[in-house]
């Protein structure tokens, strides 16, 4: 059956049809916003970078919270910026950490948010690393201890799932022993499995302060052009007790996306970077594209490819438009 009698043009005449025949929905259920919380109190400091994006003190997180639940997106994913960093990024791991203080103070007031919390060392190291820095190099091993402490602690404080994003070896599997050992068996690990070493976190490192004071994330984040390495990573972090395993950035990476997606059927997420949501918005500023409609495309590319899941700091935006409010 050819043309004349083959016409897919004929599917797409009419909006009810094209809809039904829709073969990737993009649903509320989908997204995780990114908030940042800081010390101090009143602070709301937008990121210029990130247009409609702030730096904000625990009450002001706990209202942004509320906005975000309103909008139907009822997961967060939560990066701190301390008042006080420290060598091997232990301040993390304190219980009045600011992280564990704001997944209290959102816990109060509104129970069902979803909490997810991003283990990391760069925005508690004084220089920036994701690890401690023994020699000069990050030393996995003894990082490992500082994410496993980490983890337990933002466990304690009420988080809901632990995401560590540091790209140390084995450190999926050292957390999970250490959240088990402390009775959290039920808390579920994101993994950052695929982390690339990206030009994409820029905007991100000015919102979270934690941009390397020397050198780079090469030695332990990911080589762009690498994704056979990322089915390797991936691999290992599912055996190492991963539930949910993430590519991250998403948009450069959708091959990955996809690739993970068909090799391993897990459930799959994609982080859509700083970087990436900066340029949609440096776009539409200067009225070069129909912001909220390349929004909508890009997230549905990431769906299309594979994701689950997908964080994005459109995550508001996109829901306002999915529920026809905007
Ligand atoms: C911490 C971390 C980073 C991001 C998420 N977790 C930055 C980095 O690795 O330098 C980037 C997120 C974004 O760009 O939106 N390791």
């Amino acid at each position: 059956m050819i043309f004349p009698e083959t016409r897919l043009r004929r599917l797409r005449y009419n909006t009810v049809l094209r809809n039904m025949v829709t073969e990737t929905k993009l649903s509320v259920d989908d997204l995780v916003m990114p908030l940042f919380v800081c010390a101090g109190t009143n602070v709301r400091n937008p990121i210029s970078s990130m247009p409609g994006n702030y730096q904000l003190s625990v009450e002001n997180l706990v209202e942004e919270c509320k906005k975000v639940y309103e909008s139907g997106v009822k997961a967060v994913l939560l990066f701190g910026i301390p008042a006080e960093k420290d060598e091997d990024g232990t301040v993390a791991c304190q219980h009045n950490g600011i992280v564990q203080q704001a997944i209290r103070a959102i816990k109060a007031e509104i129970a069902d948010m979803y909490i997810i919390a991003d283990v990391c060392n760069c925005e508690y190291t004084t220089h920036g690393h994701c690890g401690t820095i023994i020699d000069g190099d990050v030393d996995n091993d003894s990082t490992l201890e500082t994410l496993a402490a980490q983890s337990v602690s933002l466990a304690e404080a009420g988080a809901d799932m632990i995401a560590p994003s540091d790209m140390m070896d084995g450190r999926v599997g050292r957390i999970r022993e250490a959240l088990d050992e402390n009775k959290f068996e039920k808390i579920p690990i994101m993994a950052y499995s695929a982390k690339y070493a990206s030009g994409f976190y820029g905007p991100f490192r000015e919102a979270a302060e934690s941009a390397p004071k020397f050198g780079n994330r090469s030695t332990y984040q990911m080589n762009p052009a690498n994704s056979d390495e990322a089915l390797r990573e991936v691999e290992l972090d599912i055996a190492e007790g991963a539930d949910i395993v993430m590519v991250k950035p998403a948009l450069s990476y959708l091959d990955v996306i996809y690739r993970v997606k068909t090799e391993f059927r897990m459930p799959t997420a994609a982080y859509n970077v700083s970087g990436e949501f900066s340029m949609l918005k440096a776009a539409e500023e200067r009225d070069w594209i129909d912001g909220a409609r390349v929004m909508m495309e890009i997230l549905t590319s990431i769906k299309r490819a594979g994701a689950d899941i997908i964080i994005t700091y459109s995550a508001v935006d996109a829901a306002n438009i999915l529920n026809g409010i905007k």
